[in-house]
């Protein structure tokens, strides 16, 4: 099996002391379909500052949203993840993109909308904005990155990192398999779903599965998310999987590395894992707390969870 070098990086050239200002020179919703679910992908211009080819693909930028809280305090900032590749959005080093939800919720009949989401969806081309970073220095393709095969999960914006991966990867000759499983509530939540589509297409080793989770129910009656791929694909899944040079990669919503984990140990992968503790011999019935205590990811898998 190749070498996993991880590239070395730079962090933190940005903080919020010290923050740079980037203008806004694309801010567009990214799904296809109107949806209740706002997700825009929005493209900074960083020209002039040391942004500028130090930015790597899996790394995110801070945000920091101008004005208070209710206490008086300066807002806090948010962390995106980069959807561009290393070399740029559109292959252009000075701009660099993120993918970004309106956070909109009820909580005991209030509603609350997230700051710096909501400042950012509202940012017209020309504003400025003060971003700090990079950060990030694990969730990063390797060096010879052409070596691997990959499956990449990912649950709604967490879609972001995978983007510019894909993009990166397909640069250049690449003969390797890389799958991206994506989840999201509704087919009209679908991210990017015109390029993977059409990536899909035009490379056979290209593979896109989908999991809508509250459309249609699998047979069992459970809903279908990124982890069930793996029983219901597992056609053209296990053989990859079963490569020893092939990397899983995780992003999106907290929670959603359990069961992708609970399912690589009923497939027997037990590469892609760490195991902390002896397992039951049901590892479904095994809660959260526990399961994490007992189970860690292998330095071949990659999870970038929030
Ligand atoms: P659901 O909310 O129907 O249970 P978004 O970020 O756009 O809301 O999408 C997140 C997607 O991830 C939804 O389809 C959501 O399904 C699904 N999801 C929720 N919990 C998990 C989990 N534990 N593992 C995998 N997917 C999950």
């Amino acid at each position: 099996m190749s070498e996993i070098k991880l590239p070395e990086v730079e962090l933190n050239i940005y903080t919020p002391k010290n923050p740079a200002e980037v203008k806004v020179v694309e801010n567009e919703i990214v799904t296809r379909e109107s949806s209740p679910n706002i997700i825009r992908h929005i493209t900074f211009d960083i020209s002039g500052t040391d942004l500028v080819n130090r930015i790597r693909i899996g790394q995110a930028l801070g945000v920091l949203p101008p004005g208070k809280d209710e206490r008086g305090r300066a807002h806090k900032l948010r962390l995106y993840s980069i959807s561009s590749p290393t070399a740029g959005e559109n292959g252009q080093p000075h701009l660099i993109s993120t993918t970004v939800k309106r956070v909109i919720e009820e909580f005991n009949d209030k509603l609350y909308t997230g700051v710096a989401s909501n400042y950012l969806a509202d940012l017209k081309p020309g504003d400025s904005v003060k971003v700090t970073g990079p950060s990030g220095r694990r969730f990063l393709l390797p060096e010879n990155a052409r070596d691997f095969n990959y499956i990449f999960f990912a649950t709604g914006t967490g879609i972001a990192p995978f983007r510019g991966m894909i993009q990166e990867l397909f640069e250049e000759k690449y003969d390797h398999d890389c799958v991206l499983i994506f989840g999201c509530p509704y087919r009209t939540d679908l991210l990017y779903a015109d390029y993977f589509e059409e990536m899909s297409q035009k490379y056979p080793n290209f593979h896109y599965l989908v999991s809508i989770s509250r459309e249609d129910r699998r047979e069992d009656g459970s809903k279908y998310y990124v982890q069930t791929q793996l029983e219901d694909e597992s056609e053209l899944l296990q053989p990859i999987l079963a490569r020893e040079n092939t990397l899983i990669y995780i992003c999106g919503l907290k929670g959603m590395e359990e069961g992708i984990y609970k399912e690589l140990i009923n497939q027997e992968l037990y590469e892609y894992l760490e195991i902390k503790k002896k397992l039951p011999g049901d590892v479904n019935s095994m809660d959260s707390k526990e399961f994490k205590r007992s189970v860690k990811p292998s330095p071949r898998t990659f999870e970038e969870v929030y």
